[in-house]
């Protein structure tokens, strides 16, 4: 039985193949946007994975609504599983916004679900880092949370040199669409076509921008012009403050393809263009009062960080470390009239917060060792009886190969040591 196309199977490491994802990665990945998060005063929170379709039919777009899992439950409720975070973190705030001070800054890390063509980047499941910021108008905000993507990108060892933040306006482009097409409801179908300059055929694009009484000169134009408004340059000089002006070019090729934004809209990438967007996000200050049929009016931005293409990154880079189970010790058992007060002895440096392993079963002493080191143990221990009958505890650095006896209450101590190498 296979998995489905577009999933992912997660292993320990070492990977037994390449057609499957590092377990281990996944949770440094998670650790690292979790640390970050929680040094700018982030807050986590969670929703459930399924989801009313209406949540996203009406608020996302039709892009991503074309690639919603969904489907009618037992119950005949029409439910899609979550393609995204927003809609469900507009939800939540909007039903106890009142509990929280503003401004509200909350993280999670969902597992998304989008039913896209299989692609380097692009699969049918990944995990997302959210930042949002719920109830701040002021772009101190959109400073904020762009200094929070990037030390999220910087905390795996990235630098300038390998990732920039493209900033841009959906405002900006609201004024130029504004300028010649007076039909609104049009704006989101031009927006479309702007996020797909990049993928999409000269000719297809010079088509459907003529409909809407537009050329691909003067998009062209516009995106070339590049001056930032003020809005931008207050969030530069934000940034620059801060040390971070190096990692942000204002590029106004980035419009998002989401519905809901309504001001700053940025992605990050990787320098050399290699790898799809690593994240994106940007000011959506309708969608709370939209979700809750105009009863909260909330402004809101965000942005979301998936871990395909940054462990894509991640890789090429060589900036992943090594693995390993991360056994502090692994205790032999080789006089089996031993094994009770052995494992007293395992379970008291378990309860002391040392990882620890042994064999389950008797066996024989070098299979045992054998076993440490493929474990990749820091140290054994073994307990021992002494010529006078005393108990004692044999520890043993595996890389230095040095040994001692100690008397098993002090075992714990010399394990927690850190080992040498
Ligand atoms: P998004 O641009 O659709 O935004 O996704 C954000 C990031 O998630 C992408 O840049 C990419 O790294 C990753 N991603 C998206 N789809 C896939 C996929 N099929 N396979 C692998 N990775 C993927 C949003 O989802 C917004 N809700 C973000 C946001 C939060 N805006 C405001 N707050």
């Amino acid at each position: 039985m296979e998995r489905l196309p577009g999933f992912r199977d997660f292993y320990p490491e070492p990977i037994p193949h390449r057609d499957v994802w590092s377990a281990d990665a996944r949770q440094y990945v998670f650790d690292r946007w979790r640390a970050t998060a929680r040094r700018y005063g982030f807050r986590e929170y969670d929703g459930p994975p399924l989801e009313p379709l209406e949540l996203y039919t009406a608020k996302s777009g039709q892009e991503i609504v074309h690639q919603l899992y969904n489907f009618m439950d037992k119950g005949e409720r029409a439910v899609a599983l979550r393609p995204e975070m927003t809609p469900t973190l507009a939800r939540m705030v909007a039903a106890h916004e009142r509990n929280y001070k503003k401004p509200i800054k909350w993280f999670a890390i969902p597992q998304l679900f989008r039913y896209e063509r299989q692609q380097k980047g692009r699969l049918r499941e990944h995990f997302q880092f959210n930042a949002d910021i719920v109830g701040e108008p002021d772009v101190a905000a959109d400073a904020e949370l762009i200094a929070l993507l990037i030390d999220a990108l910087r905390a795996f060892g990235l630098t300038a040199g390998d990732f920039v933040i493209r900033l841009s306006s959906r405002q900006a482009w609201q004024e130029f669409f504004s300028r010649k097409c007076h039909d609104h409801t049009q704006a989101y179908e031009f927006y479309q076509i702007i996020d797909k300059l990049d993928r999409e055929e000269r000719e297809q694009t010079e088509q459907k921008l003529a409909a809407l009484g537009f050329s691909l000169e003067e998009v062209m134009k516009f995106i070339g012009g590049g001056e930032p408004t003020p809005e931008l340059n207050a969030i530069l000089a934000n940034l620059a403050a801060r040390g971070l002006r190096e990692f942000v070019n204002v590029d106004y090729q980035v419009i998002r393809g989401l519905a809901y934004y309504t001001g700053t809209v940025f992605e990050a990438f990787d320098r050399k263009g290699e790898f799809r967007a690593l994240a994106g996000g940007g000011r959506y200050d309708n969608l709370v009062k939209l979700i809750s049929g105009d009863k909260v009016n909330l402004p809101a931005l965000g942005f979301g960080m998936g871990d395909v293409v940054l462990l894509e990154l991640l890789n090429a880079r060589g900036l992943l470390p090594p693995f390993d189970g991360g056994l502090d010790a692994f205790c032999l058992i080789e006089d089996e009239g031993l094994r009770t007060e052995s494992l007293r002895l395992i379970h008291a440096l378990r309860s002391g917060g040392l990882a620890v392993d042994y064999s389950l079963t008797p066996a024989k002493p070098d299979k045992q060792f054998k076993r440490a080191q493929e474990l990749k143990a820091a140290r054994t221990v073994r307990l021992e009886r002494s010529e006078t009958g005393e108990v004692q505890a044999r520890i043993k650095d595996l890389r230095t190969r040095e040994e001692r006896a100690v008397p098993p209450e002090e075992a714990a101590g010399w394990l927690r040591a850190p080992a040498k190498s």
